[in-house]
């Protein structure tokens, strides 16, 4: 395959229960099931299009604790570039407890642990390799600063970039990521950064066409069930749903990134990668898990065999 990816971002370790509802404060209730599994919106991004084929290099910490080896040896297994991946002495992974309802949605808490110590300085040692990379996509799992950084770095040396600002921080500065090539925001992180209403995919519009108004080329709004949005300063494509039975959402987005950046560094054909995204992320929700539910190339083949969507 064609095109080299690389994620400055995030690692967790999901700590998956599977309740039938959330327990009230001070309540105790038993959950029915309960799952690990390796996760964090970079890793999940970097595994998912690795998956797919892509040739991915993965810039993040791991903790120094029984889970750092296990994170770089996932990475590995998936054929995923770790020489940029350091074990920080002292310090935690980064853990996600995560709550998954019956009805498929979740509640996630993250603490960051070593991905919070990936700073400026990481990037600037991984310059030579970052610099023979087609697309370069981030998160809000590490600094905000590192986050800036990366963004300049990609814009200095005609890189394209995508920020998918997750999840939603309040300080992160519109000016700062004006750069970027991609921002690719759900509709609260949207709201949060353009500070109006997204109630409604009309509205998501007019909130992305705010931030093109500050100097972003290119937004794309995931809206889970209702699809996806496609907003530049000269059109809007609307990326339809796809129909499915949810069990697990947890992942989703970072599903929709994997698959769009591997369909995007190959041919540069937009809305073509963000239709495969759309239906990579939709197969992902059928299965229970993070990165577990990501279809390799032969899986999502079939999955797209068994719709009605790819005649
Ligand atoms: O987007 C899902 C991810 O968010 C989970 O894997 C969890 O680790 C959190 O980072």
């Amino acid at each position: 395959m064609t095109g080299k990816i690389a994620v400055v971002g995030s690692n967790m370790v999901d700590l998956i229960s599977y309740v039938v509802r959330m327990p009230g404060k001070g309540e105790t209730i038993e959950a029915p099931a309960f799952e690990m599994g390796c996760g964090g919106k970079g890793a999940n991004q970097a595994v998912a299009a690795a998956k797919l084929g892509a040739n991915v290099m993965m810039v993040t910490k791991v903790g120094d604790d029984i889970f750092g080896d296990n994170t770089i040896l996932n990475f590995q297994k998936f054929g995923i570039d770790t020489r940029h991946v350091e074990k920080l002495p002292g310090t935690s992974s980064g853990v996600a407890p995560i709550f998954v309802e019956p009805s498929g949605e979740n509640s996630i808490l993250i603490i960051k642990g070593a991905n919070g110590h990936l700073l400026p300085a990481d990037i600037d040692r991984a310059a030579e390799d970052l610099k023979t990379c087609d697309l370069i996509i981030m998160q809000l799992e590490i600094p905000l600063e590192t986050v800036y950084h990366t963004i300049d770095f990609g814009h200095r040396h005609g890189i394209e970039t995508l920020l998918n600002p997750a999840p939603a921080a309040p300080d992160l500065d519109p000016e700062r990521i004006a750069d970027v090539t991609f921002l690719v925001p759900n509709e609260t992180e949207l709201a949060l950064l353009s500070g109006l209403p997204v109630g409604n995919p009309e509205q998501a519009e007019t909130a992305a066409r705010s931030l093109l108004a500050k100097g972003i080329r290119t937004v794309i709004v995931t809206l889970g069930a209702k699809g996806a949005l496609l907003v530049t300063a000269t059109a809007t494509e609307k990326i339809a749903p796809i129909p499915v039975v949810a069990k697990d959402t947890t992942g989703a987005g970072d599903a929709f990134i994997g698959a769009f950046a591997c369909s995007y560094v190959q041919d540069h054909d937009l809305m073509a990668a963000l239709t495969i995204a759309a239906r990579y992320a939709a197969d992902s929700i059928t299965k229970p898990g993070t990165q577990k539910s990501y279809a390799n190339a032969q899986e999502f083949a079939a999955f797209r065999a068994g719709t009605t969507l790819d005649p």
